[in-house]
């Protein structure tokens, strides 16, 4: 056999390997190229902790807030504000017009006990983003959403007043998001650690919908940015497993139902 023959052997080999391997590395792509990320839900603690971390993968990050949200988990941090109140579609669909966005993330907290809060705010969402071109949507939502309560009858949830309603909404609005034609990822919690527990790096994506295991916000953010740009995450639903923290977490009281 020639040299040249030898040669073009062994980069037909290493071509063929290629291809069989960048199917796998694409699904498990850890540093997506740098993107336009809307944030959603950017004040709060879980939002914070991935507004930091997609800093500091090189993403531009803008963050939607109210005018009156305390900025403060995000001081000193270079992100662009766009003002609003998620309630107000009008607003939420202004924001997707001045700008453009490669993937948005919802990382929101109804705190009002509004139990028709994300069939309300998914809509202007996910038509904005529709509109605007927007690649993926990554949604933080609740184990025991919508029928996947069903998994978890016998934990007594029925008895914690008005759960069930809020659940139901996140099943509506979990609807809304994969009818809405835009690529999507929910990553479902359920129970999570005090703010400021450390990532254990041991938490992991998975689409067996009967899961529940405690996490921490940490480890919530390494799993959304490990999401972006990522097309393995593409219209799934993950339920998050992490074994290794006890439940109730030490010095909380033993709530285990998902908010
Ligand atoms: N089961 C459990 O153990 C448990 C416990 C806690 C949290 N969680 C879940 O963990 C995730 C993160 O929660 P978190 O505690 O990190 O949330 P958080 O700190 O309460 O932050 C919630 C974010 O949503 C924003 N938001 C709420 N209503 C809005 C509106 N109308 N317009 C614009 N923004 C609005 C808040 O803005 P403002 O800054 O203006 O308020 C804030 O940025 C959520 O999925 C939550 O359900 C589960």
């Amino acid at each position: 056999m020639t040299h040249q023959t030898d040669s073009l052997r062994r980069r037909l080999v290493a071509g063929l390997l290629l291809l069989l391997v960048a199917p796998w590395a694409s699904s498990h792509a850890a540093d997506a190229a740098p993107q336009k990320v809307l944030v959603f839900g950017g004040t709060g603690h879980l939002g914070s902790e991935i507004v930091q971390r997609l800093l500091d993968h090189g993403h531009e990050v803008t963050v939607f807030a109210r005018p009156g949200s305390d900025r403060g988990r995000l001081q000193g941090l270079p992100v662009r504000y766009i003002e609003g109140d998620l309630l107000d579609a009008a607003g939420v669909a202004a924001a997707f017009e001045k700008h453009r966005f490669d993937t948005v993330v919802l990382a929101v907290r109804v705190k009002t006990r509004d139990i028709h809060f994300y069939e309300k705010i998914l809509p202007p969402i996910v038509t904005g983003a529709k509109v605007a071109g927007v690649r993926h949507i990554i949604h933080h939502g609740a184990v025991g959403a919508g029928r996947n309560l069903e998994r978890f009858a016998g934990l007594g949830w029925e008895r914690i007043p008005g759960l069930l309603d809020l659940l139901k909404d996140q099943g509506a609005g979990e609807d809304i998001l994969r009818a809405g034609g835009v690529p999507w990822t929910i990553i479902r919690n359920g129970r999570v650690y005090p703010v400021g527990t450390p990532p254990t790096g041991k938490a992991a994506l998975t689409e067996d919908d009967s899961v529940l295991t405690p996490m921490t916000r940490a480890d919530l953010a390494i799993l959304t940015l490990g999401c972006l740009g990522n097309r393995g995450c593409i219209d799934k639903t993950f339920h998050v497993r992490d074994t290794s923290l006890p439940w109730p977490a030490p010095g909380l009281p033993p709530y285990t139902a998902p908010e």
